[in-house]
């Protein structure tokens, strides 16, 4: 292996990667990937939800554990398949995992390789993300291209030229971005801005720079919070990191990082999908953690539309129990954008509020170039969309008209989430497939849904209930 001041090996040196160590990968278990949720539709929810750690957040911290020499010890991450995905990633370049509940310890002290295997990468766009630091710590990295969930082309260009710009060589081989120090040494610190600001790219570029020779500035960064989880945890570690938060983010790069412990803030994003469950079945409930100034757009919106929404510390509360017999929601127009607007994530579940709304709603999807394939298997409910390129116009439904149970197929994680709040509405029974994609980022789902009062059942592989 070679380490940030040795002479770098020639890329057809790199250590082939180990078979994860059996005995150091203690990972929970996943679910069946073809499992099917039945939701019979129409009750109330009610009660109140915990909302687990944030998936993308720990995604992330899970790559800058290879930062740092020793023990990291994370709590609250959420045991879903993108997570233990990425667990098997770092364990396939040799560190040894484990997963306690929601507790894991990384020890990267034994990592043997800066080519992570490329099946586990393609499968999520978190496991990418490893290029930074294996090519920070180690000088040199050989990571295959990222998959995630099909919205779009999902470039790595601006991950590339800011790479590029610290000081590395970065070429495409076998499908796979081979990177490493140009100057034999380390990365270096240098002036970047970014074209657009992307999460990932601005994430990878931080846990680069910590390691960097002298400062970097990167500009136009991402602000969504999960960056400032990993700033904090990359601080933790003994980083020096400046202007979180702002569109400009300044690394002064030190020679070392060191395990530490954190715990993973919590899913803004999972919140606002129960926040959305409660609005589309006009029901009243509570959730916590959950910081509400970070869903501040969600809350005006709903606010809007007649919902009535109070917090208490971390604990919010939504009701959109109608005042009066026979008031509806009314729709609101939505356009996705960066952090603090409106978030890609939930813009699917978003959606299927609004095709129970009153009046006309436009929704505009500005982040990903094709993140409206739920459309399709929304109007299976009888739900009134139509699309013009990456715009949606939902109208209501004719007056005290529901939308109706349906065989729908999740293709991706938000997508697919919408459609079982569809069904949590519906009138008679929905069966929802390819739940594997819902479960990459929704923590025991059922067993939330059931404590809220609503009627799901998964079915395995080969079981069904409704005729095609
Ligand atoms: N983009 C480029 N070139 C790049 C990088 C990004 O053109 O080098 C484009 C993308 O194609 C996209 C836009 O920039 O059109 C935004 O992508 P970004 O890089 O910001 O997103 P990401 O890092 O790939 C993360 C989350 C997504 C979330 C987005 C936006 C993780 C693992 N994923 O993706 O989460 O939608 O930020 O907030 O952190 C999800 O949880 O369902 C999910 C898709």
């Amino acid at each position: 292996m070679s380490s940030k001041f040795d002479p770098i090996l020639p890329l057809n040196l790199i250590l082939p990667h180990p078979n994860p160590n059996p005995n150091s990968l203690h990972l929970p278990a996943g679910p069946p990937a073809a499992a099917k949720l039945v939701i019979t539709g129409g009750n109330s929810l009610s009660g109140h939800v915990p909302i687990s750690g944030s998936k993308n957040s720990a995604l992330a911290i899970l790559a800058a554990t290879l930062c740092c020499r020793g023990d990291s010890k994370l709590s609250n991450v959420p045991q879903l398949i993108d997570t233990t995905t990425m667990a098997a990633v770092l364990s396939s370049l040799g560190a040894e995992i484990e997963f306690s509940g929601n507790e894991v310890v990384v020890r990267t002290d034994r990592v043997g390789s800066v080519e992570p295997d490329a099946g586990l990468v393609g499968r999520i766009r978190g496991g990418f993300f490893v290029v930074g630091p294996l090519l920070a710590r180690f000088g040199e990295a050989a990571v295959g291209l990222p998959g995630g969930c099909d919205i779009g082309a999902r470039p790595v260009d601006i991950y590339v030229r800011g790479l590029r710009e610290l000081g590395a060589v970065v070429e495409l081989r076998d499908n796979k971005l081979v990177a490493r120090a140009a100057n034999g040494r380390g990365l270096v610190g240098g002036r970047f801005r970014l074209d657009y600001p992307s999460v990932g790219a601005t994430q990878t570029l931080m846990m680069a720079a910590c390691l960097a020779e002298g400062t970097t500035l990167l500009s136009n960064v991402a602000g969504e919070p999960e960056i400032a989880d990993l700033a904090s945890f990359l601080t933790s570690a003994g980083a020096r990191v400046g202007g979180v938060g702002t569109d400009k983010i300044c690394i002064h790069g030190t020679r070392q990082l060191y395990g530490t412990e954190h715990t993973i803030m919590p899913d803004r994003i999972e919140a606002g999908t129960f926040m959305l469950a409660a609005a589309i079945t006009r029901s009243r409930i509570s959730l916590s953690p959950v910081c509400p100034e970070l869903l501040s757009v969600l809350i005006d919106k709903l606010s809007g539309a007649g919902c009535t929404i109070s917090h208490v510390r971390d604990e919010l509360e939504l009701s959109a129990i109608p005042r009066r017999s026979g008031e509806g929601l009314r729709g609101f127009d939505v356009r996705t954008l960066p952090y603090p607007g409106f978030p890609t994530d939930l813009q699917p579940q978003t959606m299927a509020l609004l095709s129970t709304c009153d009046g006309l709603s436009i929704v505009e999807e500005s982040v990903f170039e094709n993140r409206l394939t739920h459309v399709k298997e929304l109007q299976k409910f009888g739900a009134k969309i139509y699309t013009e390129g990456s715009t949606a116009f939902v109208h209501r439904k004719g007056r005290g008209e529901k939308l109706r149970g349906a065989r729908v197929d999740a293709a991706d994680l938000r997508g697919g989430m919408s459609l079982v709040l569809a069904g949590l509405a519906a009138e008679g029974v929905t069966q929802v497939s390819r739940m594997c994609n819902i479960d990459r980022g929704y923590e025991s789902l059922e067993t939330k849904l059931r404590s809220l009062g609503a009627d799901v059942k998964r079915l395995e592989k080969s079981q069904s209930i409704l005729r095609s």
